[in-house]
């Protein structure tokens, strides 16, 4: 069911959804950093691409705008029964074909970026640099999966067995897959999701989140046009209450979702309630994710990284860092440097290339930082308030806990948590790290062997830096995902993921 058949209650006026046609901006590298590079390598001149990039997303943000509609539950159901119909030829067609298309979609993306640039700035509210890191992300996945698939799924292996007999290990698409995204990477993971589950040769029915339907519905056309029958991807736009329908539904087999801890516990008890085949669950979700600093660490640098773990994204990253364990030795230095480096941070339109940091995504995610700097402004020790301008706008805040287990969820913005610990009670602070249940991101800032060795080895954390910040995970370099209460693994952009999408045969023929 394309989302244009889809017609019932406008969205807001955000972008426009036709992506035709739009002329072939290169990614500058320096907003990329150089580690950053995907996968084609491609130079450029790049002060001279920055200028026509912006100038090319400037021209984007004055084109008309587009809408998208809600589905009703037999609209996502009927989409479920097209998919499942889809499935039956995309599941036979090569794995060379799928990765072929999966490759194209990454030249589209490359050859359109001002134009999603502008869509993640306009709907997804990023500032221009997060903007750019997301399509590079997007285009990385496809390229990645592609490759990964050739190999996994492009020849079925032989295994040993008697003389006589041949024994084949096949992997194939399940069937129709699920798969439910966040707002926070409303292209790079929605992407990531859709592109993994049909390059294991899966028919997919996709639920973005609510505030991020058109950038979904210019990704989902984007991939038709390089080649994946509308037969076999559908985009299911709408709430909550939708991706409830889906998960609900008798024929689908399996669903991938990222979000929050609780939304996944909701998909994985009704998963389980329900009637029929057993459905698997691959669920990314959030973290209190916790960086340690002792006194060996240079303090420059731990104030670089503090700063963009904890506020670049405005915090909506679930890898952002939320609670900072500083040794006391050292924790005032640090806490003022930190906080000078916080002040420098400029707050504002995100599609200012000078902006640091954007607004949060909507007034119900202002409204719940809100309530949490205000529940803290009473409880713990205020270190740092920024300027919060006009606007769905929360500016970087620093408080200090007598003790980590004051913060019990994930807080989604720019706040971050100070805990001080003596060097002789480390152990404590592995023991709180552990005691929060997630598994998500760590960060260690330490000169000592011992020290990290120690905290890599005792806490089940899915991804650890060390001396150096902990957001912006690239794809098969930093393959992503958590544990415990931070997810079921495996993680996106790593040599297992797309396993898992898929289901195992074995055939042993006498032969
Ligand atoms: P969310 O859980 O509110 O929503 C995620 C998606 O689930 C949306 O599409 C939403 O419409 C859908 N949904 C809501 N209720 C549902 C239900 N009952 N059944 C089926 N689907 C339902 O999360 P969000 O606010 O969009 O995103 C922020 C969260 O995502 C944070 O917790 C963040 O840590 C997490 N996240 C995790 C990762 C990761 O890789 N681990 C990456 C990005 C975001
Ligand atoms: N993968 C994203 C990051 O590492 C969430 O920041």
């Amino acid at each position: 069911v394309p989302a244009s058949h889809l017609r019932r209650r406008p969205a807001d006026i955000i972008g426009r959804a036709d992506n035709a046609n739009h002329p072939h901006i290169p990614l500058p590298r320096d907003l990329y950093g150089p580690k950053r590079r995907n996968s084609r390598g491609i130079e450029f001149g790049e002060r001279a691409a920055l200028t026509k990039l912006v100038s090319a997303i400037a021209a984007e943000q004055l084109a008309p705008a587009g809408s998208i509609a809600e589905a009703s539950d037999a609209e996502a159901n009927a989409a479920v029964a097209a998919a499942l119909d889809g499935f039956r030829d995309w599941s036979r067609t090569p794995a060379s074909i799928r990765a072929a298309a999966l490759e194209k979609a990454a030249d589209l993306l490359e050859a359109r970026a001002a134009h999603f640039i502008a869509l993640l700035q306009r709907e997804g509210r990023k500032t221009l640099d997060d903007s750019v890191s997301e399509v590079r992300e997007a285009v990385d996945f496809c390229r990645y999966y592609a490759a990964q698939g050739r190999e996994l799924f492009g020849e079925d292996r032989a295994l040993p067995g008697p003389t006589g007999e041949s024994n084949m290990l096949c992997l194939r698409g399940r069937g129709v897959f699920v798969a439910i995204s966040p707002w926070n990477f409303p292209l790079a993971i929605f992407l990531g999701q859709v592109t993994a589950a049909l390059m294991a040769g899966n028919a997919v029915v996709a639920k973005p989140a609510e505030q991020t339907p058109l950038i979904a519905d210019a990704a989902v056309r984007l991939l038709h046009e390089a080649g994946v029958p509308v037969s076999t991807l559908h985009l299911v736009a709408g709430a909550g209450r939708v991706g409830g329908v889906l998960v609900m539904h008798p024929d689908i087999a399996g669903v991938v979702f990222t979000g929050s801890t609780e939304v996944a516990r909701t998909i994985n008890r009704a998963l389980a309630a329900k009637d029929g085949p057993i459905v698997p669950l691959i669920a990314e979700t959030g973290g209190i994710n916790a960086m340690i600093v002792d006194a060996t660490a240079l303090p420059e640098q731990v104030a670089d990284d503090v700063v963009t773990s904890a506020f670049r994204s405005a915090g909506q990253r679930c890898s952002a860092l939320r609670l900072l364990f500083l040794q006391d030795d050292v924790a005032d230095r640090m806490i003022e440097m930190i906080a000078g480096a916080a002040r420098e941070l400029v707050i504002g339109d995100p599609c200012d290339p000078a902006t640091h940091i954007g607004p949060v995504i909507d007034a119900e995610a202002k409204q719940r930082l809100d309530a949490h700097i205000e529940r803290m402004e009473q409880e713990a020790r205020v270190h740092f308030a920024g300027q919060t301008p006009q606007g769905n706008y929360v500016a970087p805040h620093i408080f200090e806990l007598s003790d980590a287990g004051q913060l019990t969820e994930e807080v989604f913005g720019p706040v971050l948590h100070v805990v001080r610990y003596r060097a002789d009670r480390f152990d404590q602070v592995l023991q709180s790290i552990e005691r929060s249940g997630y598994g998500l991101t760590l960060g260690i800032h330490s000169r000592i062997d011992d020290t990290v060795e120690e905290a890599i080895e005792r806490l089940q954390v899915g991804n650890i830096y060390v001396n150096r910040n902990m957001i912006g995970a690239i794809v098969g370099v930093q393959p992503f995902g958590g544990h415990g209460l931070s997810g079921t693994g495996p993680k996106a952009g790593g040599p297992h993921y797309l396993a898992r999408f898929a289901t195992e045969q074995t055939v042993t023929i006498n032969t």
